[in-house]
């Protein structure tokens, strides 16, 4: 059995005037250890998927499972990590990270420990009592990250998390955290429209097609990119031809609309 199951989703967004289907007949299955990435044009219904797998979206129809029950009794298991950080300016980064394990109640001195011992790894040991503002951008996503793994979910959704940061910090930050997701074992399904950061990342690519979306072809990540770092694998002489083919598909996508 897979990891996560995603069953026949089909989902409608009704309103008062109109009815705008987003997803039709999406399945897909993740394994556990595996990093996807779903890429697709704008409105294609990303977020609306990474929504419903997280279980904030009842979808119209169709089931999520994770470790073969419904998503929706497993919904403190998922960890997410967005475009913006969303870390709360008037408390401290120390009190930011140990939010999720308060709020749920698993705040221990060993859990703590394990927490600041992460900022650490990641190269943040030193702000552990500044405020969010006095960061950078690259260091807020980092904060974000260690506080997204302090409550070790099993699932990790990244909707664009690097997608307001400057080339160069994106490009570490991509290594950072995947290595990060390597040492630890975990599962994580990224939405982008960056096509180099979706093969250099990931093990699997789904490329949406819109209106509604559908699953329209998923590519497999040659080995030696699998095991590449992601800045290895934008290097590797098998990176461009991947690029290229998936630049094609994403291309015909936007001709159809036209
Ligand atoms: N709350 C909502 N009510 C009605 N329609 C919605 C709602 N949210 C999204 N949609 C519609 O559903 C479709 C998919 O939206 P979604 O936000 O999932 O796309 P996306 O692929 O994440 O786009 P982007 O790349 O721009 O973030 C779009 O047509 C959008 O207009
Ligand atoms: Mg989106």
């Amino acid at each position: 059995m897979s990891f996560l199951q995603v069953q026949n989703i089909h989902h409608t967004y009704f309103t008062k005037a109109s009815a705008t289907t987003a997803l039709s007949d999406i399945s897909l299955t993740v394994e556990e250890g595996e990093f996807v990435s779903l890429l697709g044009p704008s409105g294609c219904g990303k977020t609306t998927l990474l929504s419903i797998i997280s279980s904030l979206l009842k979808p119209t129809e169709g089931t999520v499972l994770l470790e073969n029950k419904p998503v929706t009794t497993a919904k403190n298991q998922i960890g997410y990590m967005l475009q913006q950080d969303y870390l709360f300016p008037w408390k401290t980064i120390e009190e930011n990270i140990l939010i999720g394990l308060k709020l749920s109640r698993q705040l221990t001195p060993k859990t703590k420990a394990a927490t600041l011992n992460l900022l650490n790894q990641i190269g943040l040991s030193e702000v552990e009592k500044q405020l969010p503002r006095q960061l950078s951008g690259g260091m807020r996503q980092r904060v974000a990250l260690v506080r997204t793994l302090a409550t070790e979910p099993k699932l990790l959704m990244l909707d664009e998390p690097f997608s307001a940061l400057d080339y160069q910090t994106k490009l570490k930050l991509e290594d950072l955290v995947s290595k990060i997701l390597t040492d630890f074992g975990k599962t994580a399904i990224l939405v982008t429209h960056d096509i180099g950061e979706a093969i250099a990342m990931s093990d699997r690519v789904f490329l949406l097609s819109p209106s509604p979306g559908r699953i329209y072809k998923t590519f497999t990540m040659p080995e030696e990119l699998r095991k590449a770092s992601p800045f290895e694998a934008r290097n590797h002489e098998l990176f461009q031809s991947i690029f290229q083919t998936i630049w094609k598909e994403l291309e015909s996508l936007e001709s159809e609309k036209e």
